[in-house]
């Protein structure tokens, strides 16, 4: 499984690609809004510090304008994915996109049916936001194992990635539904490394070892 940043944040995504384990990243407006910098040399300096899919997103709601926003998007790096929302004109950018060679990623998916259509479209990845669903007294995860079966069923090569992730059982879930990727704030990625007993163990190995080097000494 692919693990995504979900940031514009150039010092989160700096810090998880340190550990070796950040495969991607995906921003969307409101992310790009918080840092405050240049939409796109930001998404320029995201490529290279994650050398792997950087996802955009398009702000317009027809889809040849739609189209021509994700041209320009993609002359930033070879590394970007453009992002366009799960609406009717979002999926004809998206087939337009497709012949033209241009990853995308359709958000603001809340529906297996919706990301047939993305799929259909010809999407390189669909994203369903499992915490927003949560929040709405909705399982965010019922949605992805429906969109993993039906990708399945017709062996769609449309990649799943969990957005709107919230909390580690997140992770754990999708990891064991076989989702393709999980898209995650960084404050989720560093909860993933933590256990009490892991902390407890090493804390006890260390002493120990202070003691017998000290019994050494005599
Ligand atoms: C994914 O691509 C989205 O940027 C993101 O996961 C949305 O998460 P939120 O529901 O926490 O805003």
């Amino acid at each position: 499984m692919k693990l995504f940043l979900d940031t514009a944040n150039l010092e989160e995504v700096r810090k998880g690609v340190s550990y070796g384990i950040v495969d991607g990243v995906t921003t969307n407006p409101t992310l790009v809004q918080k840092e405050g910098s240049d939409f796109r040399s930001r998404v320029g300096e995201l490529c290279e510090l994650v050398k792997g899919p950087v996802s955009a997103e398009v702000i317009s709601l027809n889809a040849e304008e739609m189209v021509a926003e994700a041209r320009e998007l993609a002359e930033i790096h070879e590394h970007v994915v453009v992002k366009i929302p799960m609406i009717p004109e979002g999926v004809r950018a998206v087939k337009k996109l497709s012949t033209l060679g241009i990853k995308t990623n359709v958000t603001l998916v809340f529906s297996a049916v919706q990301a047939l259509l993305a799929a259909k479209a010809g999407a390189t990845y669909v994203s369903p936001f499992i915490g927003r669903l949560d929040d709405i007294s909705s399982t965010g995860m019922a949605l992805v194992e429906e969109i993993i079966e039906v990708f399945s069923n017709y062996d769609f090569s449309t990649e799943v990635i969990v957005a709107s992730v919230r909390h580690p059982m997140h992770v754990l879930e999708a990891a064991m539904l076989g989702a393709d990727i999980v898209t995650l704030p960084f404050a989720v990625l560093e909860k993933l490394f933590g256990h009490p007993l892991t902390e407890k163990g090493l804390e006890r190995f260390l002493e120990d070892w202070k003691k017998y080097q000290a019994s050494q000494k005599h």
